[in-house]
């Protein structure tokens, strides 16, 4: 048993974490080296003496809380994260009951770890995730920009290939809109349904050159192959491929 009693304490009292025991009228009646650099105490001097007497007066209320929180949880430890502006470090407070047999309390262990390192690391990560994102976000917008703007000069150079359909694709666009909000009301879609259909003229790239350019009215056949522009401009400003089992 005294070798037992020899280990536990020497294991404690090496522990790289800080380790206070309090019994059950809050007096200290054990401080490892760790809790004594950590708290700038001699841990000779404070044995029996209770252990708000530790900490500065600002804190002793949150102490107090803590303490009497484990007592009445006695199967649930009360974490506290604890800044000491001296030296700008970061520690984390993990108060538990301790238990004799079964229910009977005889006090309560703080152990301080030192997490001003795991903390620095946190932030760095948070901060390098929070810029990728921010990096991210920008190249999808500069990515979307190219992409409306070369479908735009296309639409364009269409447009101007056929004087007949001068203002057609905005008309187009107003209209689809129109329809579009009526079916799925005020929805962020709307803007690419605008944009798409402002684009739809693209598709007569698949249309054959007579047909385009033919004065005077189409036949049936000539009608519904031009009809077809709209599906194409859409597969062509598709920014995902078309579904296998749609196409
Ligand atoms: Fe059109």
């Amino acid at each position: 048993m005294e070798e037992l009693e020899e280990i536990c304490l020497a294991a404690l009292e090496q522990l790289p974490e800080g380790v206070v025991i309090i019994n059950d009228k809050d007096r200290i009646v054990f401080i490892n080296q760790k809790a004594a650099e950590i708290r700038r105490i001699q841990a000779t001097e404070r044995i029996g003496k209770p252990v708000l007497n530790c900490h500065p007066p600002e804190s002793r209320e949150r102490v107090q809380r803590a303490l009497q929180f484990i007592k009445k949880n006695p199967d649930r430890p009360f974490v506290r994260i604890v800044h000491d502006k001296e030296k700008d470090l970061f520690y984390e407070n993990a108060y538990a009951c301790l238990q004799y047999g079964q229910n009977r309390s005889i006090g309560s262990v703080v152990i301080s770890r030192d997490i001003t390192e795991k903390r620095r690391l946190e932030k760095e990560i948070a901060s390098r995730m929070k810029s990728l994102e921010e990096n991210n976000q920008e190249l999808t917008r500069r990515l979307e920009s190219l992409f409306t703007s070369a479908m735009t000069s296309m639409a364009n150079i269409l447009e101007a290939k056929d004087p007949y359909t001068n203002g057609h694709s905005t008309r187009v666009s107003k209209i689809s809109v129109k329809i579009a909000e009526q079916i799925v009301g005020i929805s962020p879609e709307l803007k690419e349904i605008e944009l798409a259909s402002e684009l739809h003229d693209i598709g007569k790239v698949g249309v054959r050159e007579e047909i385009l350019n033919k004065r005077g009215p189409l036949n049936d056949e000539e009608r519904e192959h031009m009809m077809r522009h709209p599906v194409i401009g859409g597969d062509i400003n598709r920014k995902e491929p078309r579904n296998p089992v749609q196409s």
